[in-house]
C-alpha cells in the first residue's frame, strides 16, 4: 500500500495550519475530496470556498460534503479560480489546487497554464503570513505538461524574502508522476 503520494503529501503539509484557519480555498473542487478534507480538519467557524467551472463537479462536491456532515461551512463557487478576488475579500489561510481534469469527466475541460498561474499568484498575495498554497500538477497530458513547466519557472522566481517554495516528486516513479508544489508565505509583502 502506497501511503505517500502528491495528494496525501499536500494534506500533510496543510494539516498543522488548518486548526486555526478562518478562510480556506479548494481552487479545483472536482468531486469534493479536497473540499471535504479542508472542512473536516478546520474549525467550525472556518469558511471553505470550493471553486470549479463545472456545475456537475460542484454538485458532486456538495453531495460529498452533505454525506460527511460539513456542507454548512462550504461555499460552492461556479467560476474560474482566477476570479478569486471577486468572491473572497478576506485573507486566505490555505489554498489547494489539484490541477488537470476530472478522471470521470470530460478530459477536454482541464486547467490551463495562464489561468492557473494567475489564480496561484492572486492566491499567494492574499495569503496570511504562515499560510500555504499547495498545487498538485500532472505532466502526463499536453496542457498539463505546459502548465507544470510554467509553474516550475514562475514559482521559482517568487521572492524568497516573502515566500518559501518547494516541489516534491517520487524519484523512482515515471517522469510524469504528479508533482507537488508548496508555497508558504513567510513575511508580509509590504515589510
Ligand atoms: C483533478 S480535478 C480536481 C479533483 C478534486 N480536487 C477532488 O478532490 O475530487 C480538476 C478540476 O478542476 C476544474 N477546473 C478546471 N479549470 C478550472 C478553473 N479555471 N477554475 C476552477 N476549476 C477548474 C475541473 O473542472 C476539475 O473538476
Amino acid at each position: 500500500m502506497q501511503r505517500i503520494n502528491s495528494k496525501t503529501l499536500a494534506h500533510l503539509m496543510l494539516m498543522p495550519i488548518l486548526g486555526s484557519a478562518k478562510c480556506v480555498v479548494d481552487a479545483t473542487a472536482g468531486n469534493g475530496h479536497d473540499t471535504v478534507f479542508l472542512a473536516e480538519h478546520s474549525s467550525d467557524d472556518c469558511v471553505v470556498y470550493a471553486f470549479d467551472i463545472q456545475q456537475d463537479a460542484l454538485d458532486s462536491a456538495k453531495r460529498l460534503a452533505e454525506e460527511r456532515g460539513v456542507a454548512e461551512k462550504v461555499r460552492l463557487v461556479l467560476d474560474s479560480h482566477e476570479n478569486v478576488e471577486s468572491h473572497i475579500t478576506d485573507e486566505i489561510d490555505a489554498a489547494m489546487f489539484n490541477l488537470g481534469y476530472l478522471p470521470t469527466g470530460d478530459h477536454q475541460i482541464t486547467t490551463q497554464a495562464d489561468s492557473t498561474m494567475k489564480a496561484i499568484l492572486t492566491m499567494v498575495r492574499k495569503l496570511s503570513v504562515g499560510g500555504m498554497v499547495t498545487v498538485v500538477s500532472y505532466s502526463g497530458h499536453t496542457a498539463g505538461a505546459k502548465e507544470q513547466e510554467r509553474l516550475f519557472a514562475e514559482l521559482s522566481e517568487l521572492p524568497v524574502r516573502y515566500y518559501t517554495v518547494s516541489s516534491f516528486r517520487m524519484i523512482n516513479h515515471k517522469d510524469t508522476a504528479p508533482m507537488l508544489f508548496v508555497i508558504e508565505k513567510v513575511r508580509c509583502e509590504n515589510r
